[in-house]
């Protein structure tokens, strides 16, 4: 067993990052949902960039983007993830490893709808992570799409969510002399119980 009290307490971790989270967002001068995501693509080369996390659910992270992208080809080919939140006002990590799995129905279109009209222009005019000739070239597309799709386009088929199931996740909190507080919770399963380590900073 470990000596987990205070901020590290509570016998699930999902809602322990959604009230880490909570108070990020207070404390954080902007961005407190923004999360990296890694992913590895066919060669096994990594790959990182910023997503914003848009829900967590009970045993899922949910952020939206283009499933085209590289990043959508990388999660949908290799079914693993990782996310990591740094929060600086706040001197602590969450770090989460897991399964893939993609939200592209009704929470998807839900999502898609809620956004502003020129989001939603744009996720039809960007073919995210592919090459552009010129600004231009982007503007032009989002002109197209505009007079096309009129006032309420629908959510484009290459665009939705990903849920990230955690099979891992570490809560890292800083401390004095590089002393840092670090608890594990693993699980074999998504359907399994946590186990949890205190891990050496
Ligand atoms: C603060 C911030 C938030 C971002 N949020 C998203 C997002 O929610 N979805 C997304 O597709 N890209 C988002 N991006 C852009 C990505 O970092 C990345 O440039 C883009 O998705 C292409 O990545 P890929 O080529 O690896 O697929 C965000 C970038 C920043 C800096």
């Amino acid at each position: 067993m470990t000596d987990r009290s205070g901020i590290f307490a509570g016998d699930d971790p999902i809602a322990l990052a959604k009230s880490w989270l909570a108070e990020a967002k207070k404390t954080e001068l902007n961005d407190a949902i923004a999360v990296s995501l890694a992913t590895v693509d066919q060669s096994g080369m990594p790959n990182v960039r910023i997503v914003l996390l848009k829900e967590i659910e009970d045993n899922a992270f949910v952020f939206y983007t283009n499933y085209e992208s590289s990043k959508g080809q990388e999660l949908i080919s290799s079914g693993k993830a990782a996310l990591n939140f740094h929060w600086k006002s706040l001197r602590r990590q969450v770090r989460i490893r897991g399964l893939v799995e993609k939200e592209d129905g009704a929470q998807a279109d839900a999502y898609y709808n809620s956004r502003p009209l020129d989001s939603r222009i744009g996720a039809w005019a960007s073919q995210q992570s592919r090459p552009l000739l010129n600004r231009e070239e982007l503007e032009n597309a989002v002109r197209e799409n505009k007079d096309a799709l009129g006032a309420s386009p629908e959510r484009p088929p290459h665009w939705g969510g990903f849920r990230i199931k955690p099979l891992e996740m570490e809560f890292w909190a800083d401390g004095p002399n590089r002393l840092h507080d670090r608890f594990k919770w693993e699980k074999p399963d998504i359907d399994a119980t946590w186990t949890i380590n205190r891990l050496n900073p």
